[in-house]
C-alpha cells in the first residue's frame, strides 16, 4: 500500500504506527504536540512497549532510520501523501463532561486536507454513533466529497492492553464497520496488513457499542468485587479467599479487587455511553452504580489505612506516606485516572504528607522522589498499589529506612506477610 497517516502518538498511535512500519508500510505519525514530536525524532517517548526483547526506542529508531515513520505536526503534508488516515485521538473527559469538541477537531482537519479515494478509519473510543453522526456530516462539509463515492469512512475499536499493544495488534480479533460496503471492504483490508483476524460487523454503532460495552462490563465485574471487599474488610474476612471459594463454582469467575479502576479505557467507557443515553432519556443504573463503587474505591483504601494508623496511635495528619509506583496498573508508565493518585490526593486532602517513587511513570506531580531511598525515609506507611517490575521491593531494605512500626499496606499481594511482621512493620492488604 501507499502511505499511511496516523493521527494521536500517545499509547495507541505510536506502536500502532510502528507495527505498520514494520510490516513495510511508510507511516506519517501526526501529533499537535511539538514538543513530543521532536522527543520522538530523537527516539524518546513515554510510551512503556517493547517486542521481541526489543524496546519501543530501539524500534522507534530503527523505523525513523529506515524512513518508514515520519513524526511530523503538519497533518496537510502528511495526508496528501497518504492513501488511508487512521484516527487515535481519544475524547478526553473532564469531571462528567465528554470534550467531543477535541475528536471534532482532528476530524475537521482530516476534511480540510482529504483527497479523493481516501479511507478514514477510526479508532479512538468513541460514544455510539460517533462516526456516522458526528465524524461523517463534518468530513463532507469541510472537503466538500461524498463519503461512499470519494471517500471512505470506517470505525474499528482497539482493544490493546497498555505493555502487550505491539503483539496484540497482530493477533488480538478486530472487527471493524464502514458506513457503507466499500468502506467496510477498505477498512478490513487495511488493518489485514498487521492482523489476520479481523472481521466485519454491520454498521460502525455496533463495533462503537461493542468496545463500549467490553469495557462496561469489565467496570461491573470489578465493581461487584469492590463491593464484596467492603464487607469482608469490615468483618475481617479474607476477600481472596471469599472469591477463592466461589470460583470452584463452575459458572462463577469472580475478578480480584485492587484498589480502584484506573486509565481511560474502563472509566471511560461507561461514561460515554451516558452521553447517548443521557440524550435518549435513559438511566443506566447498573453501570452508574457500578462507576460510583469503582471511583469510591480508593476512598475506602483510605479508610483501610487510617484506621490502622488510628489503632497503632498515629494520625494521617501527622504522618508521612510513601507510594512505590503510582501507575494505573502494574508495569505501566501510564498514571492517568490512576487510583493510586487519587489515594495520594485523598491521603493530602487530610493532612498527610505523601511522597512516591515510581521508575516508569514521568510525571510533574508533588512529591515525586527520584531516589527510592529517600522516598522511603522516615515513612509511617509503604503504600503499593501496583507492581513495577524493575521496583526492587526489599524488604529487609525497606525496613532500614522507615520510621519504627511502619504499615506496610500492599494492594497487590505480593509481599510476604510474616516476613513484613517479623521485621517489625504492620503488613495490611485488601
Ligand atoms: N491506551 C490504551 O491502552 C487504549 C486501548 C484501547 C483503546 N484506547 C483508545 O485509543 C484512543 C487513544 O488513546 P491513547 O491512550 O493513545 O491516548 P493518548 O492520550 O496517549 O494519545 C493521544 C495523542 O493524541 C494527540 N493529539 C491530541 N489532539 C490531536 C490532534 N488534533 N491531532 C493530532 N494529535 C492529537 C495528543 O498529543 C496525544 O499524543 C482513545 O480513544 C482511547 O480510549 C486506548
Amino acid at each position: 500500500m501507499e502511505n499511511l497517516t496516523v493521527f494521536g502518538l500517545g499509547f495507541v498511535g505510536l506502536p500502532l504506527s510502528l507495527t505498520y512500519a514494520m510490516y513495510g508500510v511508510r507511516v506519517y505519525g501526526v501529533d499537535v504536540n511539538k514538543e513530543y514530536i521532536d522527543r520522538l525524532r530523537n527516539f524518546e517517548t513515554h510510551v512503556f512497549e517493547s517486542y521481541k526483547g526489543r524496546s519501543i526506542n530501539e524500534i522507534l529508531k530503527e523505523s525513523i532510520e529506515k524512513n518508514l515513520f515520519i513524526p511530523t505536526t503538519s497533518a496537510e503534508e502528511a495526508i496528501r501523501i497518504s492513501s488511508s488516515i487512521i484516527v487515535t485521538v481519544g475524547i478526553p473527559i473532564e469531571g462528567n463532561s465528554v470534550r467531543v469538541e477535541v475528536f471534532e477537531d482532528v476530524i475537521r482537519t482530516v476534511g480540510k486536507y482529504l483527497m479523493k479515494d481516501q479511507l478514514v478509519l477510526i479508532r479512538s473510543t468513541v460514544p455510539p454513533a460517533t462516526t456516522r453522526e458526528i465524524a461523517l456530516p463534518l468530513i463532507e462539509k469541510e472537503s466538500n466529497l461524498k463519503c461512499g463515492k470519494d471517500f471512505y469512512l470506517a470505525y474499528s475499536s482497539e482493544r490493546i492492553a497498555e505493555g502487550f499493544a505491539f503483539e496484540e495488534f497482530q493477533t488480538m480479533p478486530v472487527a471493524v464497520a464502514g458506513v457503507d460496503e466499500e468502506s467496510t471492504r477498505r477498512g478490513k483490508e487495511l488493518l489485514q496488513i498487521i492482523n489476520k483476524d479481523v472481521f466485519t460487523a454491520s454498521s460502525p454503532e455496533i463495533v462503537e457499542i461493542s468496545k463500549l460495552i467490553e469495557n462496561s462490563s469489565r467496570d461491573v465485574n470489578i465493581a461487584l468485587v469492590h463491593e464484596l471487599a467492603q464487607l469482608t474488610e469490615k468483618m475481617g474476612v479474607d476477600t481472596f479467599e471469599v472469591i477463592k471459594v466461589a470460583n470452584t463454582h463452575k459458572r462463577v469467575k469472580l475478578l480480584s479487587p485492587g484498589i480502584g479502576v484506573g486509565g481511560h479505557c474502563i472509566p471511560y467507557a461507561s461514561k460515554y455511553i451516558f452521553y447517548k443515553s443521557d440524550a435518549l432519556g435513559l438511566e443506566m443504573q447498573l453501570l452508574r452504580a457500578a462507576r460510583r463503587v469503582n471511583d469510591e474505591r480508593p476512598l475506602r483504601i483510605f479508610e483501610l489505612i487510617s484506621d490502622k494508623l488510628h489503632k497503632l496511635g498515629k494520625e494521617v495528619s501527622s504522618s508521612k506516606f510513601c507510594f512505590l509506583g503510582i501507575a494505573m496498573k502494574d508495569n505501566s508508565s501510564d498514571a492517568s485516572e490512576s487510583p493510586a493518585v487519587r489515594l495520594m490526593e485523598i491521603v493530602s486532602k487530610n493532612g498527610g504528607k505523601t511522597v512516591w517513587f515510581d521508575p516508569y511513570v514521568i510525571l510533574d506531580l508533588d512529591g515525586k522522589e527520584l531516589v527510592m531511598e529517600s522516598a522511603l525515609k522516615d515513612a509511617d506507611v509503604v503504600v503499593v498499589p501496583v507492581i513495577q517490575e524493575d521496583l526492587d521491593l526489599d524488604l529487609v531494605r525497606i525496613k532500614e529506612y522507615v520510621k519504627d512500626k511502619c504499615i506496610i499496606f500492599d494492594g497487590r499481594r505480593v509481599l510476604e506477610s510474616k516476613k513484613v511482621e517479623n521485621l517489625g512493620m504492620i503488613y495490611l492488604t485488601i
